[in-house]
């Protein structure tokens, strides 16, 4: 016999009852983005290798080492993407969507890393992104900012403080990495593997190190407010005004400089301290660089993406139960030819005004294990059909949550003998936000 197979390490399923987590998380995000003037943009889970490698930059750990990357049939090698702005910047270009225009978008999807999985950490996991292309700032990089502190209200979360820093232009990334990389060269002895690699070709990386070893030297080494210009100080000041206005509060952290190459200027992290060793939920800054880098013309914008996983476990560690959506009527049919008529009074209650949320008994079974399933649904009323009934053009009607007794009632006056019992509960579809 053949073995059963397994899901692959570090990609997972999401099952109920925890889908239903990930639409209110969802849900709730798109309504939010949504009302705050963003469109939706769905781009590729798979590029070229080179879009990546030149947006994200060769000497980065997602480049190095995480990403998966396979030729295709006809030998172009192709990406599975590690992240969606560099997509996103390539769809833009390509559509014309730049030219003289700003954008703001937001998608949501699965992003494929190559890490060692541990909790909060998985090969395959799922982002939301949001850029916002066109805009020099600091007042759009004070927006996003601050419909994340909403965002964080909304969905109950209190355990998230914001770091903020600014990495300058390119000229001064210039010099600060010139300077950087001759401290760290003085004490060459004390670095780790990692860290001697990326001394020449990226040391502003090294200050990211998580290495307790290194802890030291590393609050030694110069920092990037010394070297600043005068225009990106300024808008960070801008910046910093706009976050205190709006209550938002934040920490100035120089060591913050993200794993990813083309941030320039304003970088951020939303970071917490329940979820053990990964901490970011969300993440972001300024790109100002990367669309003529890729061959456009000199755009500023800003993004971030927040780690749906890592999202949905606080708003779960948050106690917050993730809202149900029961049906109003559960449909309890048993005998000769009641399934014909369960389905027509199910389409007919869908139809009404307003309609109803209907589930029909599918896969047989007696009365009794029916009955079960339907008190299990959490609708407020099941509708029984028996042989009886459908002989009669009739139905019961047995309330479920109030404690009145059951009733026949004609198929023709059904859903108003119905309706008393749904007042004031939520009915119908809900196809959109959940707020
Ligand atoms: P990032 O910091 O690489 O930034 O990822 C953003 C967020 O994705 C992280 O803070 C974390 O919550 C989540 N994340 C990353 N890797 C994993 C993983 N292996 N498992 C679970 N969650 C993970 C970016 O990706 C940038 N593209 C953000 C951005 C958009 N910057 C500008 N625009």
């Amino acid at each position: 016999m053949n073995e059963p197979l397994q899901a692959l390490r570090g990609m997972e399923d999401i099952l109920p009852p925890v889908s239903a987590t990930w639409q209110h998380v969802e849900n709730t995000l798109r309504g939010l983005l949504l009302d705050y003037g963003y469109q939706e943009i769905r781009v590729p889970v798979v590029e070229r290798t080179e879009l990546f490698k030149r947006s994200i930059g060769e000497v980065t750990d997602i480049v190095e080492k995480e990403m998966y990357t396979f030729d295709d049939r006809n030998g172009v090698s192709v990406t599975l993407r590690p992240e969606a702005t560099a997509g996103i910047v390539r769809a833009c270009m390509e559509h014309g969507l730049l030219r003289n225009q700003r954008q703001k978008f937001f998608s949501t999807g699965p992003m494929f890393r190559y890490e060692k999985p541990q909790k909060g950490r998985y090969r395959q996991f799922h982002q939301f992104d949001v850029e916002a292309l066109g805009f020099a700032g600091p007042d759009i990089d004070a927006e996003l900012l601050i419909l994340l502190a909403r965002l964080w209200r909304l969905l109950g979360i209190s355990h998230v403080s914001l770091q903020i820093n600014t990495l300058g232009t390119a000229e001064t990334r210039q010099r600060y990495r010139a300077e950087l990389s001759s401290f760290f060269r003085e004490s060459f002895d004390l670095l780790d593997e990692d860290s001697r690699r990326r001394l020449d070709r990226n040391p502003l990386r090294i200050l990211d190190s998580k290495n307790p070893d290194l802890a030291e030297l590393i609050a030694r080494a110069p920092q990037m407010t010394e070297y600043l210009d005068d225009a990106s100080a300024a808008h960070f000041a801008g910046l910093r005004t706009l976050l205190d206005d709006a209550g938002v509060a934040h920490t100035v952290n120089p060591r913050l400089v993200r794993g990813l190459d083309y941030y320039g200027r304003t970088v951020f992290e939303w970071v917490t301290d329940r979820l053990g060793s990964q901490g970011a939920v969300c993440a972001g800054g300024r790109y100002d660089g990367l669309v003529s880098h890729l061959g456009g013309e000199a755009t500023p914008a800003i993004g971030f993406a927040i780690g749906l996983e890592r999202l949905v476990e606080l708003y779960a560690l948050a106690g917050q139960p993730a809202p149900t959506r029961a049906p109003d009527v559960y449909i309890v049919a048993a005998g000769e030819g009641t399934s014909r008529l369960a389905f027509r009074i199910a389409e007919s209650l869908r139809n009404g005004v307003p309609p109803m949320r209907v589930e029909v008994h599918c896969g047989g079974g007696g009365f009794k294990s029916q009955m079960k399933r339907a008190d299990r649904s959490g609708a407020q009323v099941a509708v029984i059909l028996g042989e009886d009934e459908v002989a009669a053009g009739a139905a019961v009607l047995k309330p479920l949550r109030a404690g009145t007794e059951q009733q026949t009632v004609t198929v023709a006056s059904l859903a108003d003998a119905i309706r008393p019992y749904l007042a004031g509960l939520h009915t119908g579809p809900v196809i959109e936000t959940v707020r």
